[in-house]
C-alpha cells in the first residue's frame, strides 16, 4: 500500500520577539499571570509588510532543503492558515509562484489551530489515492494581524510563524512498522462557533475582524476532545500510549498539554513544548514543534510520533506518524 512519508521538515519565525514584559506595558497584565495561566514567555511577531505568504515561503524552502529536493519535485501544496495574505487567491498559490512551480495543485485549508492536521490528512489522502506524488504541507499564520491589542484576555496568547513538511508517496507493507502516516482522524462540531471566532469577514462585515475567545470554555473542550481523538488513533492502529516516542501537540497552552498528557498517562518528557517561546501560532505550531525536535536530534528514524490539535470551529484531529 502507499504511505505518505515525511521526507523533510522546515520552519520560519519572524525576527522580532515580543516578551511578556513588553505586553505588560501595553495592557493590564504581568509576566507572572501569563506564565502561570499559559506557560508563554515570549512570541515572535511579523515585521510590518511581512505576510503569511512570506513566512510560508521561508518554511517551505527550509523543508525542501532538509528533504534534498527542488521545488519542481512538488506537485501539491496544501497550506493551512486562518490569516491568508488576501481573501483570495489562496496563499498556497503565492507560495507556489514564489517557488517557481507551474504544475500540480495548490490550495488553502481553513481549520484554524487544527489546520495543519487537516492539511496533513488531506495531502495524505491525495497521495494514497495516487493523484499526486510529493506534497508540501504548510502551516503559516500572522495572528498578530487579527488580535485586538487592547484585549488582555487574547492578545497575550498568540504569535506568528510557519512550519512545513514534504510528504512523499512510498510503498509500504501496510503495517505499523511502515514509515509515514499510519492513521489520521478529523472532527468538527460547528455548534461551538461562539466560543472561538473572528468578528469579521468578507461576506459579513467586509472587515478582517478580531479574534474573540471564551478561554475557559475552550480549555474544557480541548482536554476532552484531544484525549478522545488521541485514543481514536491508538485504537485504529492497535498501538498503545507507551508506544509513542514523541507527542507533537498544537501549542495553545502549557496547561492543556499537561492536562492531556496526564489524562492519557503519557510521559510529560515525551511532549515537545514550544509554547513558552512561540505562544500559540495556530496552524503553524505543530510543524514548528516537529521541526525543532527533528533538528535538535530528539526525533530519530523509526520512532512513533503523535500529532494532535484543536481549534476554532471547533475542529480537532490527530495523526500517528512513523518517522
Ligand atoms: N492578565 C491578567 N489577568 C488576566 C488576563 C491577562 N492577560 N487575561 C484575563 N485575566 C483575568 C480575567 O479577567 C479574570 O479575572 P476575574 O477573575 O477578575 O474575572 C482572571 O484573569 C481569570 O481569567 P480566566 O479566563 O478564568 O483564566 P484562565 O485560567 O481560564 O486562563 C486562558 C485563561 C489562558 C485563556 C485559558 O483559559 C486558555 O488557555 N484557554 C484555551 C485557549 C485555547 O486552547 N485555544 C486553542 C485554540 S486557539 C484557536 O483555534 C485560534
Amino acid at each position: 500500500m502507499i504511505r505518505s512519508v515525511i521526507v523533510g521538515s522546515g520552519s520560519y519565525l519572524p525576527e522580532r520577539v515580543m516578551t511578556n514584559a513588553e505586553l505588560a506595558g501595553m495592557v493590564d497584565t504581568s509576566d507572572e499571570w501569563i506564565v502561570a495561566r499559559s506557560g508563554i514567555r515570549q512570541r515572535h511577531i511579523a515585521a510590518e509588510g511581512e505576510t503569511t505568504g512570506d513566512l510560508a515561503e521561508a518554511a517551505a524552502r527550509d523543508a525542501l532543503d532538509h528533504a534534498g529536493l527542488q521545488p519542481d519535485d512538488i506537485d501539491l501544496i496544501v497550506l493551512a492558515t486562518a490569516t491568508p495574505d488576501s481573501t483570495f487567491p489562496a496563499t498556497a498559490t503565492v507560495v507556489q509562484s514564489r517557488l517557481g512551480i507551474r504544475h500540480g495543485a495548490a490550495f488553502d485549508v481553513q481549520a484554524v489551530c487544527s489546520g495543519f492536521i487537516y492539511a496533513l490528512a488531506t495531502a495524505d489522502n491525495f497521495l494514497k489515492a495516487g493523484q499526486f506524488r510529493r506534497a508540501l504541507v504548510i502551516g503559516a499564520e500572522t495572528f498578530s494581524r487579527i488580535l485586538d491589542w487592547e484585549d488582555r484576555t487574547t492578545c497575550v496568547l498568540f504569535g506568528d510563524g510557519a512550519g512545513a513538511i514534504v510528504l512523499e508517496a512510498m510503498e509500504g507493507d501496510g503495517t505499523n512498522a511502515d514509515r509515514g502516516i499510519l492513521t489520521s482522524h478529523l472532527h468538527a462540531d460547528g455548534c461551538h462557533h461562539d466560543l472561538l471566532y473572528v468578528d469579521g469577514g468578507p461576506s459579513s462585515t467586509q472587515t478582517v475582524g478580531h479574534l474573540r475567545m471564551s478561554g475557559k470554555e475552550v480549555f474544557r473542550h480541548a482536554v476532552v476532545n484531544l484525549s478522545a481523538v488521541i485514543n481514536e488513533a491508538l485504537e485504529a492502529t492497535g498501538l498503545k500510549a507507551e508506544d509513542i516516542d514523541w507527542v507533537i501537540p498544537h501549542q495553545a497552552n502549557k496547561r492543556i498539554l499537561d492536562g492531556t498528557a496526564r489524562k492519557l498517562k503519557l510521559d510529560p518528557s515525551k511532549v515537545v513544548v514550544t509554547v513558552d517561546r512561540h505562544g500559540n501560532t495556530s496552524a503553524a505550531s505543530v510543524p514548528l514543534a516537529l521541526t525543532e525536535a527533528v533538528r535538535d536530534g530528539r526525533i530519530q528514524r523509526g520512532q512513533l510520533l503523535l500529532l494532535e490539535a484543536m481549534g476554532g470551529g471547533f475542529t480537532w484531529g490527530s495523526a500517528l506518524v512513523r518517522w
